[in-house]
């Protein structure tokens, strides 16, 4: 992959996501519980990152492929697999946009949380997912919510008020929170929307440090907020983002002692 052509790879390698996903596993372990995966599935794990839910998924006996276009990602979900003796967990370097090295129907389950709605081009996003899952298996993505006033929704909203406007005919992420583009981006796949459903969910950050701790995290790790605070250091506004931020993460903590903030994201079930 050509990382200097595409600004999505660089965007995800920039950071170390592993920092953030360290706060999300209790929820991805219960998500995977939730949503039904089971011993002996074939599962892929699109837009894994260091399998939050790939490896959980494993630990209940599915045969797990994640995929993720951020090769420090991939090589630290390889890790954590090998540490944990997790045979059928394996992670390796793609683009949901085109996962041309996956053949047809070849899984029972395609899950991506968080994931796949970062990927360009939606609608091949839609048609590689519905083509890699065989007839009559599943597919469950997570998506954030545009305007939610939870906690990611709130960060990545925030965070592109102090970015450059993106390059013209950019499809924003959160298109993927609503649900008529995403009946309208599974329908071009051939999916009707009858086998379409839609749920709230949530994902909870755990962290042992405070609010701000967690906000430091994100400031240092994670690519969207990255950006927002190099772009918002430039034109003298980066005092304003960090108040801004360390606001939201202070208003949406639960506990007293550590951080525990809920997130509301929209949960997909396709049935193909
Ligand atoms: C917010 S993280 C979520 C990671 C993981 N699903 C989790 O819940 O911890 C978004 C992930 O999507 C990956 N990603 C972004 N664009 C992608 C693309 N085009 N194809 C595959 N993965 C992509 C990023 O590298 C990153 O690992």
């Amino acid at each position: 992959m050509d990382t200097a052509a595409n600004p999505n790879k660089v965007l995800w390698e920039k950071g170390d996501f592993t920092r953030i996903a360290d706060t999300m596993r209790e929820s991805g372990e219960a998500l995977v519980q939730r949503i039904g995966v089971t011993r002996g599935l074939k599962v892929l794990d699109l837009g894994c990152g260091d399998g939050t839910t790939a490896v959980p998924a494993a630990k209940l006996g599915a045969d797990v492929l994640g995929v993720d276009i951020a090769r420090n990602l991939v090589e630290a979900g390889n890790k954590r697999a090998a540490e944990l003796g997790l045979k059928s967990c394996r992670f390796q370097e793609g683009d949901a946009s085109n996962l041309e090295q996956l053949a047809d129907q070849s899984f029972d389950f395609v899950i991506s949380i968080f994931g796949a709605m970062f990927a360009p081009r939606p609608f091949d996003v839609a048609k590689e997912m519905v083509r890699v899952t065989r007839p009559g298996g599943r597919i469950v993505m997570g998506n954030w919510i545009p305007n939610d006033p939870t906690l990611v929704a709130q960060i990545l909203k925030i965070s592109s008020s102090y970015t450059p406007p993106p390059p013209e005919g950019f499809v924003s992420p959160m298109a993927w929170g609503v649900e008529s583009h995403v009946i309208e981006r599974f329908s071009a796949a051939g999916v009707p929307p009858a086998n379409i459903s839609f749920q709230r969910d949530t994902f909870t950050f755990n962290f042992r440090g405070t609010p701000a701790a967690l906000l430091d995290e994100f400031r240092k790790y994670y690519g969207p907020t990255m950006n927002a605070f190099e772009a918002a250091q430039k034109n003298g506004r980066a005092a304003a983002l960090q108040k801004e931020l360390e606001d939201l993460f202070n208003s949406q903590n639960r506990i007293k002692d550590g951080t525990s903030i809920p997130a509301t994201f929209l949960r997909v079930t396709i049935t193909c």
